[in-house]
């Protein structure tokens, strides 16, 4: 097992990688004295299949645990689901000294953990991630949160968990199409921060996609170190945690204009990766090369890199950039490479750039 420490004074914690780790949570639970009631909240593809052992585990520790199961996918990051989460935990009679134990992807970690920073002002929650998304980015660094109608987390709180164990085990019954989207979110890691990472990904890609355990414990396991470093400097995003968000504000266009529905978060930030480096090389003189590679690697893991607009597509997708939560004074501000795995943030780009990086491209793998 691997265990990658994220340093925030008295509220750091581990993130403990390997197989077999489920059946450990409740041991690791009473080492860091959580007590009391638990609630387990998941979805309804991961609890059928992963929740009993986490039940049975707990129960053998003592711990007297109930199961709150919500809707699989992004709508159930909603006010409404959260309300549902808390008539259940008043129901249960969960109080101050329980604790959350959020088991699954990105939806259900940001979700249970802003119901944990919000039930009784505050109760401990522990981690359990199952998506490869899930394991290097969303359940690491403290951001929770649920959608509005008006657009995506944007009610939330940097609230840390109390531990992050990502099992392995867990990605063998992830839809390929998922883990590819994870994919993406691992290459971010070597474009932003580790070229050496990077150089491992273009050489390593087809046990990856194989999901090699020794492969996939020390990849997942460097994106946490460097996820974790980055948290550790700038908790809060006052600053460079804006380099987690490479290729985001594309992407998260991209995903408003097609309303959620056409591309999964990793392949639309996939595609804006792409774009964000064809702009880095026309303001930042990224190397062609580097370009060619970025480009490459996500193509070879089975990621769209380009993607078909029509005119009006094209200006609804500049409008929607605007809204994205990275804007400040009504200007977007970039995150741009200088070479893979060196990146400044707070970057302008011009209008026309811009309109120039997402025009319509001859051809679209999807
Ligand atoms: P997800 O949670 O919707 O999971 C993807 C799908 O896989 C779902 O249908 C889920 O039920 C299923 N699933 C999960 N684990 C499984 C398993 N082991 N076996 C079989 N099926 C499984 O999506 P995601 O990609 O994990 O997360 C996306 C969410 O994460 C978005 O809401 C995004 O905003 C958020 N996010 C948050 C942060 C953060 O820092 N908090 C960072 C990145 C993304
Ligand atoms: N995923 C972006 C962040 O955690 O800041």
């Amino acid at each position: 097992m691997r265990i990658v420490k994220v340093a925030l004074g008295n509220r750091s914690y581990e993130i403990r990688i390997g197989t077999g780790l489920l059946a450990r949570l409740a041991d690791h639970c009473a080492r860091l004295k959580l007590q009391g009631r638990c609630a387990i909240i998941s979805d309804t593809h991961v609890a059928p299949r992963y929740s009993k052992a986490l039940l049975n585990a707990l129960g053998r520790e003592g711990f007297d645990s109930t199961l709150i199961t919500v809707p699989a996918g992004e709508t159930a990051k909603s006010l409404k689901t959260v309300q549902a989460c808390y008539d259940q935990l008043a129901a249960q009679r969960l109080e101050r000294k329980s604790f959350i134990v959020a088991l699954g992807g990105g939806v259900v970690g940001d979700l249970a953990g802003f119901v944990a920073a919000t039930y009784l002002r505050g109760i401990a929650f522990v981690q359990v991630p199952t998506t490869l998304l899930a394991q290097v980015d969303s359940s690491v660094g403290g951001k929770v949160g649920v959608n509005l109608r008006a657009g995506k987390n944007l009610v939330g709180a940097f609230y840390q968990p109390r531990l992050v164990l990502c099992d392995l085990d867990t990605l063998a019954t992830l839809p390929e199409r998922e883990y590819r989207a994870g994919l993406a979110e691992v290459i971010k890691y070597g474009i932003i921060y580790d070229a050496a990472l990077f150089r491992r990904l273009e050489r390593d890609l087809p046990a990856l996609l194989r999901r090699d355990p020794a492969i996939l414990a020390a990849v997942v396991a460097r994106c946490c170190e460097i996820k974790a470093e980055v948290v550790r400097q700038d908790e809060t995003e006052g600053g460079l945690r804006a380099i987690l968000n490479f290729g985001h504000t594309i992407g998260h266009g991209l995903e408003a204009i097609s309303h959620y529905g056409k591309y999964l978060h990793g392949e639309a930030i996939s595609i804006g990766q792409v774009a964000t480096a064809a702009l880095s090389a026309r303001l930042l003189g990224l190397p062609p090369g580097d370009v060619g590679r970025i480009t490459d690697l996500f193509g070879r893991a089975g990621l769209p890199v380009a993607v078909r607009l029509s005119p009006p597509q094209q200006k609804r997708l500049l409008a929607a950039m605007q809204l994205d939560k990275k804007v400040s004074g009504g200007e977007v501000k970039f995150v741009l490479a200088r070479s893979i795995g060196q990146v400044e943030f707070g970057q302008r780009v011009p209008a026309a750039l811009l309109a120039g990086a997402i025009q319509p491209q001859p051809a679209s793998p999807r």
